[in-house]
């Protein structure tokens, strides 16, 4: 189809342009001054829910916004049309706060495509206040030409938002496509496994993280769930592997999150020693895109 070939141009050609490296770090270099205690960071990133909350957030200024343009268009009750705008301007902040954090953590095409997709969303969000004040001076008019440019770049940016989630992955579980073994397979030495600290073997091309919890040997996906750090170069700790990216705190044991950014636990496979080798195998899987990823 040619429209979607042209939209696939304009997002490839933000994916390479290095033109916007240079206000990207600008921006991130001030974003990352700020500072967020951990509590605060799990929080923005989700990680008390398991999913990034970012896109539950955005559902709001969206869902006013759009309520407001039909309301506009239908030429229906102006003051619940100027209340919905400011619900949707109030609701934009911590939508944006949200995403400005899950942003931080990204590099080289998906921050340029997070860079352009928050300054669409931004540019959306003025033109929704400048609708607003239009609005409260009583120009409705005015206020229903702002608002229907700012539904028009709200369009352009949540197209590459969705891009970023769906085509790039950005806050997918990194490890929700990888094929763990399904019967026990060798892995290494048990005498290779340090007591305080961690190694990584593949099974077909998968890394698998062995570690010691209470001098037992444990074995996790080595891609971190968060934007896939190898967790075997983490530092081991109180029972808890800690990834050296963006430090993401997992127990060893069951691969919870103890603290985020990661929203998503870190797969655990089942470990024995046979003969002084360590064996492997991935754990009653019931997800089908992950066991059976051609499908029916
Ligand atoms: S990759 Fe971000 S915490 Fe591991």
């Amino acid at each position: 189809m040619r429209s979607l070939r042209m939209l696939e141009q304009v997002v490839e050609r933000i994916e390479t342009a290095e033109v916007l490296d240079r206000p990207a770090e600008v921006v991130a270099g001030l974003l990352g001054r700020v500072p967020r205690p951990g509590p605060v960071e799990d929080f923005a990133s989700g990680t008390a829910i398991g999913h990034p909350l970012h896109p539950a957030l955005v559902a709001v200024p969206i869902g006013a916004w759009t309520a407001v343009s039909y309301l506009d268009l239908t030429g229906a009750d102006a003051d619940t049309a100027r209340r919905l705008v400011g619900l949707g301007n109030l609701a934009a902040l911590p939508a944006a706060l949200t995403g400005a954090n899950d942003w931080l953590s990204t590099v080289g095409a998906e921050r340029r495509m997070g860079f352009v997709h928050a300054t669409l969303n931004y540019t959306a969000l003025t033109l929704y206040g400048a609708s607003w004040l239009a609005r409260r001076r009583g120009r409705r008019g005015a206020g229903t030409a702002l608002a229907l440019a700012g539904a028009g770049v709200l369009s352009a940016g949540g197209y590459l938002g969705g891009h970023l989630t769906y085509a790039a992955g950005v806050g997918v579980d990194t490890t929700v496509f990888q094929q763990f073994p399904t019967d026990w397979v060798d892995l290494a030495s048990e005498s290779d496994v340090p007591a305080d600290g961690a190694i990584a073997h593949e099974v077909n091309g998968v890394p698998i993280l062995l570690a010691r919890d209470s001098g037992q040997v444990v074995a996790l996906a080595d891609r971190c769930t968060h934007r896939g750090g190898p967790l075997h170069e983490g530092t081991i700790a109180d029972g808890c592997v800690t990834c050296p990216w963006h430090e993401s705190v997992f127990q060893l044991a069951d691969g919870t999150v103890v603290s985020g950014p990661a929203s998503r636990p870190q797969p655990v496979l089942d470990a024995r020693v046979v003969d002084g080798r360590v064996q492997v195998r991935r754990g009653p899987e019931p997800r089908a895109l992950r066991t059976n990823p051609v499908g029916h």
